[in-house]
């Protein structure tokens, strides 16, 4: 049986991270584990809170009645509640628990509203570079992506958001703390792009994909999206606050100022539940019930940023430190990124070209590593900037 033409034309476009992995595996046979270094994978090495394994002990423990049946496929309705309170205290706006989606993880909330959205050929704008599975959720739903670059600062570009919107836009995907680029976008960013909207003649929706919205740094805060923009909704997971990405468990929330807002409703659960999901694992929302709110320490992953970067800009590159997110987008000494990590393979340290992400001359570091593992690879480093300059 042929797979089909569409999947196998995305196994090439999608296959920078896999050919990064694949290399790696070939390269820990040939070397040895312990002299390779890999950036490639963002796969939190924090454990979760104790908080979170308690409730989980709890949970499982209690043999609750029904815990394990169907149920109502957005989700256990006290839990929904509590998302939504929790988001209420955050934002000030009422969200109830109807505007509360439990999803299988961000990416299961992503794909929720685009499906809910989206007709055949429909356009949604994304700002680039992105997270590499953006493209691939959208043609999910038949959208088509229209790409709008970030400005040098890798913040949105207001003005050119405002050119790529056509009468065809249905929604701008947003993701602040940004995977890639470790930027989180600034309130007053925000408040442009809501007043751009407003001025528009039709509606068009910010989905504000947020994973990352607990890893920040230097005591940075993200803004509370759903209470800057007038139509927008918000996709978020436990995932990396957590340190729980296997367990698949995030939710969907829709603003209170959202325009059609009741058949948005009706849509995401049932678009919940065709999309095979059906509803997000019951024990975690169990789960979540009891912990939503803790969240793993930062501070290893911000060492590990300023032990990485520090060392890198001692070395030569031009590298920025991330506000948020646990990755190092920089700047390759090579204009061409993926000879440039091809080079730096041949030295032992693996990344991913920023070609994966839509931004050449870049490439992404993850900082999911032991530090150990940082200090050695410093040697790599060095050596491929020397060939490179
Ligand atoms: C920007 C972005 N959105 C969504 C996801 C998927 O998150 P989840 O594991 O919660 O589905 C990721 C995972 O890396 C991500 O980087």
């Amino acid at each position: 049986m042929n797979i089909s033409q569409t999947i196998s034309s995305q196994l090439e476009r999608a296959s920078w991270i896999r050919r990064m992995f694949e290399e790696g595996a070939r390269m820990k046979l040939e070397r040895g584990p312990e002299n390779v270094y890999d950036f490639t994978l963002g796969n939190p090495d924090v454990e979760p809170p104790a908080q979170v394994l308690e409730a989980l002990s709890r949970v499982v423990a209690e043999r609750r009645p029904r815990t394990h049946g169907y149920m109502p496929n957005p989700g256990f309705p006290a839990v929904r509640q509590a998302v939504a309170s929790q988001l209420c205290r955050n934002t000030g706006l009422p969200f109830e628990a109807d505007d509360i989606f439990m999803t299988v993880g961000s990416a299961g909330a992503c794909n929720v509203i685009l499906k809910s959205i989206l007709d055949p050929g429909d356009e949604v704008i994304v700002l680039m570079p992105c997270f590499s599975e953006y493209p691939f959720y959208i043609t999910n739903h038949a959208g088509r992506m229209v790409q709008v670059e970030s400005g040098e600062d890798f913040l949105p570009d207001v003005e050119r958001i405002a050119a790529a919107i056509t009468p065809r836009t249905r929604a701008i995907l947003l993701n602040t703390p940004n995977n890639p680029t470790g930027r989180i976008y600034p309130e007053s960013v925000l408040r442009d792009l809501d007043a751009m909207l407003a001025r528009l003649d039709h509606d068009v929706l910010v989905i504000s994909d947020e994973p990352y919205k607990h890893i920040v740094f230097d005591g940075n805060h993200q803004p509370e999206v759903a209470a800057l923009i007038t139509n927008s909704v918000v996709c978020n997971s436990w995932s990396k606050s957590q340190g729980l990405p296997g367990e698949r468990i995030g939710y969907l929330a829709l603003s209170p100022r959202l325009q059609g807002r009741p058949q948005l409703r009706g849509a995401c659960a049932f678009t919940n539940r065709i999309l095979g999901f059906i509803n997000a694992p019951a024990i975690w929302q169990l789960v979540e019930l009891e912990a939503m709110d803790a969240t793993v320490d930062v501070s290893g992953y911000q060492r590990k940023r300023d032990l990485l970067c520090d060392e890198l800009a001692r070395i030569g590159y031009d590298v920025r430190k991330p506000e948020g997110t646990f990755y190092v987008f920089m700047k390759t000494p090579l204009a061409d990124d993926i000879a440039f990590v091809r080079l730096l393979a041949h030295e032992g340290v693996l990344g991913v070209p920023g070609a994966g992400f839509g931004r050449g001359g870049y490439m992404r570091l993850s900082l999911t590593v032991p530090e150990e593992m940082i200090r050695k690879s410093f040697a790599g480093f060095a050596a491929a900037f020397r060939t490179a300059c």
